[in-house]
């Protein structure tokens, strides 16, 4: 089932499955089958009762759980147990600045916050500006830094509690991770790396070592709590890979293992694929222009038939559709997502109207959001990591 494309003493690599899809915290490519995706990785899936203990707990569920768009987990029922019996716990995420922040980005981030407001928890976000220069060959320390200043911009506009939430950026405050990544480096060998992340001899040493420094914010509340603090990392599934191999050493550290919830990918507007800034084309970005926007969505792919006659007659594949799923996630209502569905497959909707609805809603929210950007830049300094929380 699971095709390596290398093996190693501890493992094996299990990014690449059935050759049909690739997920790595660098690469997604192909049709996701995000089944598949929860055995190989090993996660497990966010079954009922786990969203009966949310709803126990908070009163209400997400639509984002509710429509299995965070599909998997590792501990989650976990933290929930430790949260009802009053332990708190803090929500870490991150983003690697190697371009501007498209809409799939903001997913993870709108969800995280939601958490943060529901569970009075504390974030830290981490900008994982090394990264980026290491991976890949194309871009300098300082376009690097010109992206983190613009990501951070969008960060605070998601509307995350100053007072609750504090930005790391790699290459500034190293020296509060530094620590953490020495120990965890020290328990991972070449072999494991090589195993869980795929990488090989033309990888540089800089990228081997770093995802140590992924793995350090895992356990940095407990040391600013001083004493072992749960951790939940909501992101999409791509990230695992870092916290399959923090999980493996955090016992032996005397920390908790970091728990995640996962989600699958905001598709891009083409024929296939996530969303992603190397497609810019099929992209919507925060700061794009309403006209850009507008161009984007009325190019976009959709599930529809070659024809208006044909679409009537067979009904589209809402499925195949980015412009469906897009709406489904980030604008309809559950209801009103229900209702596209049905009318698309029996052909009483065109996609003319779906892409519509789309512009619409985009321009709107990405009007919106830019003002909040704007906002933002007065008070970065609040968000910024100071050695404590
Ligand atoms: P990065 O910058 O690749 O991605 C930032 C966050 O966005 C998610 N993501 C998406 N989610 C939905 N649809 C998409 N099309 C899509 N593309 C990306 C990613 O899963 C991620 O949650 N190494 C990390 C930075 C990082 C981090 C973390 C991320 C450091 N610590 C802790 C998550 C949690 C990175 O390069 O993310």
């Amino acid at each position: 089932m699971v095709d390596p494309i290398q093996s190693g003493r501890n493992g094996e690599t299990r990014n690449i499955i059935d050759d049909e899809f690739k997920v790595t915290p660098w690469e997604v490519e192909g049709e996701i089958d995000y089944n598949k995706l929860i055995e190989s990785f090993g996660t497990q899936k966010i079954t009922p009762d786990v969203l009966e203990k949310i709803k126990d707990l908070i009163g209400e569920v997400h639509p984002m759980l509710k429509l299995q768009y965070f599909f998997s987990h590792r501990d989650f029922d976990w933290i929930l147990s430790k949260y009802e019996k009053g332990d708190k716990f803090y929500l870490y995420t991150g983003r690697g600045p190697s371009g501007m922040i498209h809409m799939g980005h903001l997913l993870p981030w709108i969800f995280t916050k939601y958490l943060q407001d529901k569970f009075d928890a504390k974030l830290l976000f981490q900008i994982t500006d090394d990264e980026k220069f290491l991976y890949g060959q194309d871009r300098t320390l300082q376009q690097i830094h010109h992206f983190t200043y613009e990501n951070i911009l969008d960060i605070i506009a998601v509307g995350f509690d100053p007072k609750k939430t504090k930005i790391i950026v790699d290459t500034k405050h190293i020296k509060h991770l530094y620590p953490i990544a020495t120990e965890v480096a020290k328990r991972i060998t070449l072999s494991t790396a090589k195993a869980v992340f795929g990488f090989s001899n033309s990888t540089n040493i800089g990228m081997i070592g770093f995802p140590s420094i992924q793995a350090a914010p895992c356990f940095l509340p407990s040391i600013i709590e001083g004493k072992p603090i749960p951790v939940l990392i909501p992101a999409a599934i791509d990230q695992d890979p870092y916290w399959r191999m923090t999980r493996d050493v955090a016992e032996r550290l005397g920390y908790y293992k970091p728990a995640q919830i996962h989600s699958k990918f905001l598709p891009g507007l083409g024929i296939s694929g996530k969303m992603s800034s190397s497609k810019p084309e099929t992209a919507l970005f925060t700061t794009d222009e309403p006209e850009v926007v507008e161009k984007k969505v009325s190019t976009a792919f959709t599930g529809g038939q070659a024809t208006v006659a044909l679409q009537r007659k067979l009904g589209g594949n809402p499925a195949g559709c980015p412009v469906f799923w897009y709406l489904r996630y980030f604008f309809d209502t559950e209801r009103q997502s229900d209702e596209r569905l049905l009318k698309c497959r029996s052909g009483n909707l065109l996609c003319g109207e779906c892409k519509s609805d789309l512009a619409l809603q985009s321009k709107s929210f990405i009007v919106d959001f830019r003002k909040r950007r704007e906002s933002a830049k007065d008070v970065i300094k609040e968000f910024m990591y100071n050695g404590e929380t």
